[in-house]
């Protein structure tokens, strides 16, 4: 069997689907995912895009299932960036009838068709609450899991140092997850910087960041799998 892992920046009329069997792409624009699977004769997998981080929400949730269980009626707070670690686990939480409660910075909120088909997600699957804020402690009130990710994704570097103005306040610390429910966890899909996360948070019991990475392993082999008939 033979796997193709794309790097960015490699011309895809050029990628060679024809000598794999899979195509695994990371990539920055997600029109680049969209190129790529329609030329492509095999499956193509987005590995992260601009856009969407899918396999980055299967090992979220499975972490999430494995430590409470049944996900619905759980409500998942994000304090953090509106980007693509943000959209997925937008639509896959609300698939799982999660309560959903984003708090992003002004000029920073998630993508708006994202946020249409997240709501009506979560109506199909009986929960309706999906919450908007640009107040961090508002979006962990009465939630069960807060989730956060780099301020700056790849591709944004240029952006850094406005990035660190806009987000100030948005850093979870102790105070912050004394907001959440009792038993409220915390997720990051790594790698994490000092900014975002305080090391009290990061490394405490309610971190679920290591089982978490872990996952990426376990689900990636599992969407391959299905992709490639052997589930
Ligand atoms: N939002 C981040 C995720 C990194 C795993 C990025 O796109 O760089």
């Amino acid at each position: 069997m033979y796997i193709c892992f794309t790097q960015q920046h490699v011309p895809y009329r050029h990628t060679s689907h024809r000598f794999n069997d899979i195509i695994l792409a990371r990539v920055f624009s997600h029109s680049d995912i969209l190129e790529l699977s329609k030329h492509a004769t095999v499956p193509v997998i987005n590995a992260l895009s601009d856009l969407h981080h899918p396999l980055q929400t299967l090992a979220d949730l499975m972490a999430l299932e494995d430590h409470f269980g049944d996900l619905k009626g759980k409500t998942l707070a994000w304090v953090g960036d509106g980007n693509n670690v943000l959209h997925d686990l937008m639509l896959g939480g609300a698939k799982l009838g999660m309560n959903i409660r984003i708090a992003t910075p002004e000029g920073y909120e998630a993508n708006a068709g994202v946020l249409e088909t997240t709501k009506k997600l979560a109506a199909e699957n009986g929960t309706e609450d999906v919450f908007t804020t640009t107040v961090a402690s508002e979006a962990v009130k009465g939630s069960d899991v807060v989730v956060t990710d780099t301020w700056v994704s790849m591709g944004e570097e240029s952006e850094y140092e406005s990035k660190m103005k806009a987000f100030a306040g948005y850093e979870v610390n102790a105070n912050l997850m004394s907001q959440a429910n009792s038993g409220a966890v915390f997720l990051h899909c790594l790698p994490r910087h000092p900014e975002e996360v305080t090391d009290e948070v990061f490394y405490s019991d309610q971190s679920l960041v290591f089982p978490e990475a872990e996952n990426r392993m376990w689900t990636v082999m599992a969407v391959m799998a299905a992709q490639l008939g052997k589930l």
